[in-house]
């Protein structure tokens, strides 16, 4: 049987933090309340103890979303060992279902590809992509085929599952106050982070190996989570909700197409889609990449055209504020015109994108942005894989100047549902009185600011991954927070992955193969 009292020993006197901790029994695990469950992956059975919709602060305001699943492989129990973990040793793999910025039951272990169940859970592991896909992406998995979800094949390698639910942009208590703005949903994670390190010990795994797993807003959320560690600037919201006291920094970060960089994106898209004017706009409560979109074809102005230029030039200056490097060493700066450096490296990750595809086997087709010589890969066009890829959001994409969009929403505060979020949509608004959200709101839920703050314990792991079909953000919101990441010591894994649309857990093997490489 499972050696709690002597669990507890040895993780306390391993772990840094050795302040005495107030006991609070409200968010001790009940470690005899869970249910048998049981995944298959590949053939093979897992049986787990599941104990699900544990609440990870004593003082919810949303008790439905402020609750986490955590699965545990049973073998644990009876002193066994998955590969070379065992009760101790064994990492915590962190998903986060958010999608939209919307809220989020924590997932459960149902594999990608079932039909739509309750909203929450269920339809967590889902990936429902577009409608109409750009030229050449891949298509949906079909429905029903049951997929393994990320936490299955997870429970498989012997990591243990903890899923948090998160509080979201739409949440609203029965006084009218809203309840899920920024930075909510990040504050609600940091909470889940806590109570896993509050009860180590009491269950198998190993808090100092939490590796967090998100896609879009999600993504967003997994690489804010790895880039703001014990930054004080969220504890009075954690104390507030009475969160476990603590250390809140994980050990690595897995993001797919995070929705980041929010104070920055929209410099970032009219860089990429310059002079586009044909857009393929999609209705707000669509953004969700789990849930099937609508899209509206509509064209840019002249004046939005003028107001491109003008996010254009402010994102050529940004970048070079920024003085980031590549991995070569080089400075990912941008000239006026908005070519140079930066821009270069991104085409350069689209050819790796192309060259490992072909290497694999893959057809390339013959988009026109990929210049091929005797079938092999030699140069990448941006400019025509914009135009190839298509912009997707009008403008500006993320900060709308009709409080239009998702981001809008995030960006509301308790009394607000919708504000502006950059000086720059505020100015230009075309709601009079429309507010705007106080930047250090918008830092709170920036990976891209926080990872920047000496406040923040940076996770030193990280693997992003940005489908090359993807036109929910710019492909250089992926690539600054790479290296953003590297410049605070990380080691950052970073790949386009060929023909991918706005989605994530497209490559669990590669996935698990890379977790596996940093865990041992
Ligand atoms: C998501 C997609 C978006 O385009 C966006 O702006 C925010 C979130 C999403 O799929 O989570």
């Amino acid at each position: 049987e499972f050696n709690l009292a002597l669990l507890a020993a040895a993780t306390v006197s391993k772990t840094a933090f050795a302040q005495p901790i107030r006991e609070n029994p409200q968010l001790l695990l009940d470690t005899e309340h869970y249910k048998h469950q049981q995944v298959t992956v590949d053939g093979q059975v897992i049986q787990v103890r599941a104990f699900e919709g544990i609440p990870y602060v004593a003082r919810p305001v949303e008790p439905e979303y402020q609750v986490l699943n955590l699965y545990i492989p049973e073998t644990y129990f009876q002193g066994g060992r998955i590969g070379s973990f065992d009760a101790r040793s064994a990492p915590i793999f962190f998903p986060n279902a958010v999608g939209g910025y919307m809220p989020a039951k924590p997932g459960t272990l149902a594999g990608r590809g079932f039909p739509p169940g309750p909203p929450g859970g269920q339809r967590a592991q889902q990936h429902n992509p577009p409608p109409s896909l750009p030229p050449g992406a891949l298509p949906p998995p079909p429905m029903g085929t049951n997929t393994v979800s990320a936490s299955a094949v997870a429970l498989a390698r012997g990591f243990i599952v903890a899923a948090p639910g998160a509080r979201g942009r739409t949440l609203q208590a029965s006084d009218g106050r809203w309840t899920g703005k920024a930075p909510a949903a990040i504050v609600d994670l940091k909470a889940a982070v806590r109570w896993l390190r509050y009860n180590a010990g009491r269950f198998p795994g190993n808090p100092e190996r939490i590796i967090s797993n998100g896609t879009s807003a999600g993504g967003a959320l997994s690489a804010l989570l790895g880039a703001s560690g014990n930054h004080p600037d969220y504890e009075a919201e954690l104390n507030k909700l009475g969160a476990a006291p603590g250390r809140d920094d994980i050990f690595a970060v897995s993001a797919y197409c995070p929705i980041t960089n929010l104070a920055h994106a929209d410099e970032a898209y009219e860089w990429q889609f310059e002079g586009l004017r044909e857009y393929r706009n999609v209705a707000i409560s669509m953004l969700d990449y789990k849930i099937q979109r609508q899209e509206v074809v509509g064209q840019l102005s002249d004046a939005q055209l003028q107001l491109s230029a003008q996010l254009r030039a402010a994102f050529v200056d940004y970048v070079n504020a920024l003085s980031l490097r590549s991995p070569e060493g080089g400075t990912l700066s941008l000239q006026a015109d908005g070519h140079g450096p930066l821009r270069d490296h991104i085409a350069g990750l689209l050819l790796d994108s192309a060259r490992k595809a072909q290497a694999g086997g893959t057809d390339l087709g013959q988009p026109a942005w990929l210049q091929l010589r005797d079938d092999k890969v030699v140069a990448v066009d941006f400019s025509a894989y914009a135009r190839s890829v298509g912009r997707m959001k009008s403008q500006p994409a993320f900060d709308g100047l009709a409080l239009e969009t998702g981001e809008n929403q995030l960006f509301g505060d308790a009394n607000t549902d919708k504000r502006h979020f950059t000086a720059f949509s505020a100015q230009h608004s075309k709601v009079s009185g429309a507010g705007l959200a106080d930047p250090q709101t918008v830092k709170a839920m920036d990976a891209m600011q926080q990872i920047a703050d000496a406040r923040s314990v940076v996770a030193q792991r990280w693997r992003i991954r940005q489908g090359t079909m993807d036109r929910d953000t710019s492909l250089a919101v992926p690539t600054l927070l790479a290296a953003a990441a590297r410049q605070r010591g990380a080691q950052v894994n970073l790949e386009f992955a060929w023909n991918r649309p706005h989605s994530g857990d497209y490559d669990l093997e590669a996935l698990f193969a890379w977790i596996q490489a940093q865990v041992s």
